[in-house]
């Protein structure tokens, strides 16, 4: 009998402690303070990109000589950091205007077209890649030139407000 009272206090002890810590400090995160984290998320995931690109950026403005290897590593990066766009973008937080996004309404109007721009990016790099694990200077610049702007842009154009 003893056995079985102390599996009994133990049960309701992890009741207990298990709604202690679904209403931990005043219940679930809001549908407010989900999306503050969704929002804040995906915005970490573009500094992340955009901090990848940098140095890509500086050989675009011939600010920084080409170096064929730091682009293979950064297109690499960027290719599997372009796969987690669609994924930080899952929760429609349109309705939450008091919270400071430049995401525009349109991303949830057309998820197929905003998903295939994520795929876009990594296409971009990719082709980038393929050029870049060649050694040759020129043609990754002319690759970098052609595709990975445009891989930035062509999302931004349509779903990111302009500043
Ligand atoms: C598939 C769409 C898409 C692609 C591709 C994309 N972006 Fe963005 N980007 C967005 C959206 C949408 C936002 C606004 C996010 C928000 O404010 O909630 C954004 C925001 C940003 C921000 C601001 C982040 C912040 O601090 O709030 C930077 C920087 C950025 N993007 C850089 C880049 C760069 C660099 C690339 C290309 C290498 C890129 N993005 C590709 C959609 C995209």
């Amino acid at each position: 009998m003893k056995g079985l009272y102390r599996i009994g206090v133990m049960a309701a002890l992890a009741t207990v402690s298990a709604v202690a810590l679904s209403q931990g400090a005043g219940g679930p995160p809001s549908p407010e303070a989900q999306a503050k984290a969704a929002i804040e998320t995906r915005q970490g995931l573009f500094k992340v990109i955009a901090n990848q690109n940098g140095p890509i950026g500086a050989m675009l403005r011939n600010q920084r000589e080409v170096d064929t290897a730091l682009v293979t590593q950064r297109m690499e990066r960027i290719k599997v950091l372009s796969e987690m766009i669609p994924e930080v973008f899952a929760m429609d937080t349109r309705q939450f205007k008091d919270i400071k996004t430049a995401a525009l309404d349109g991303i949830w109007n057309s998820q197929a077209d905003f998903k295939a721009k994520a795929e876009a990016l990594g296409k971009a790099a990719d082709t980038v890649l393929a050029v870049s694990k060649t050694g040759d200077k020129e043609a990754t610049l002319k690759a970098l030139r052609e595709n990975i702007g445009k891989g930035c842009s062509g999302c931004h154009d349509s779903y990111r407000a302009k500043p």
